[in-house]
């Protein structure tokens, strides 16, 4: 009698707690500090290193951010932080979310923020000013989604794609909160597919690229290993052109 009223909440017990100990670090804040850009622009650069371009800063509202450790060698650009800073007196609870364009670090900085993402830690626009003035303070962070709601995921192709030998593109409105870690582009003919490299930040290239209409796939990775390649509806045109966008038709969620 004991043993079978036991038993069941024993186990009950195991999950909760394996549950606990999954979620927990996930969500965990990490201790760090943030500074911003010195420049006068409120938003981010358009020098960033991931190569996004005027897009990577302005994009997000321009809450968008450089990374030092968490750059990770360009796999980190699109990724999204929830940031706050820690005192009291000044910040926000839910800080702000960024995305990261661009790569940086400065004294023990693990960001370093537009000065919108920075003032937007303030909990009015009326304490702003005294958390610029700081320059640099404490903050926590974490991975969160990025979430475009009204936006696809989009190609675009790199200014530096001037010959149909080369092709070089950025992806816009990356979704979610997993890394893109590799990109094939197919042929719709007959399904021939290239690996393409990606050269820095977040630009994927290729010489001789397949013909014809392309259809791209995406491999998405998460934290814990679990990967999925993402193939959207829509192809990249076979008259693709330098600094033209192209819709994916397609939205990831998680
Ligand atoms: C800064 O970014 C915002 C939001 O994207 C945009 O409306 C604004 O025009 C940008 N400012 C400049 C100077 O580019
Ligand atoms: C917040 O910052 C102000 C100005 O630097 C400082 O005087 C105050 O002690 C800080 N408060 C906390 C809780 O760290
Ligand atoms: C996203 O793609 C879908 C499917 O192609 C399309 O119906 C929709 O209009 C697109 N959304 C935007 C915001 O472009």
């Amino acid at each position: 009698m004991a043993v079978s009223l036991l038993g069941p909440l024993v186990i009950t017990t195991l999950l909760c707690m394996q549950t606990l100990a999954d979620t927990s670090c996930t969500d965990c804040f990490v201790q760090s500090r943030a500074e911003y850009y010195p420049n006068s622009e409120v938003n981010g650069t358009d020098a960033g290193a991931c190569g996004f371009g005027s897009f990577g800063a302005t994009i997000n509202g321009g809450d968008v951010s450089a990374a030092s450790n968490l750059y990770r060698n360009g796999v980190g650009c699109g990724s999204c932080y929830q940031v706050r800073c820690t005192n009291n007196t000044y910040c926000l609870d839910n800080g702000v979310t960024v995305v990261i364009t661009d790569q940086g670090s400065g004294d023990g900085t693990d960001f370093i923020l537009s000065q919108r993402a920075f003032g937007g830690m303030a909990q009015t626009s009326d304490k702003a000013p005294y958390l610029l003035a700081l320059g640099i303070v404490d903050i926590e962070y974490r991975r969160v989604s990025c979430s475009y709601p009204n936006k696809n995921i989009t190609i675009k192709i790199d200014e530096s794609s001037s010959n149909p030998n080369y092709l070089a593109f950025v992806i816009w409105f990356q979704q979610g909160m997993r890394d893109i870690t590799a990109v094939q582009l197919c042929e719709t003919q007959n399904f021939v597919c290239k690996l393409l490299d990606r050269t820095h930040g977040a630009v994927w290239t290729t010489t001789s690229p397949p013909s014809g209409p392309l259809s791209l796939r995406m491999l998405f990775s998460a934290e814990d290993g679990d990967q999925t390649w993402v193939v959207p509806s829509s192809n990249i045109p076979e008259d693709w052109k330098a600094g033209e966008t192209y819709d994916s038709g397609v939205q990831v969620d998680k």
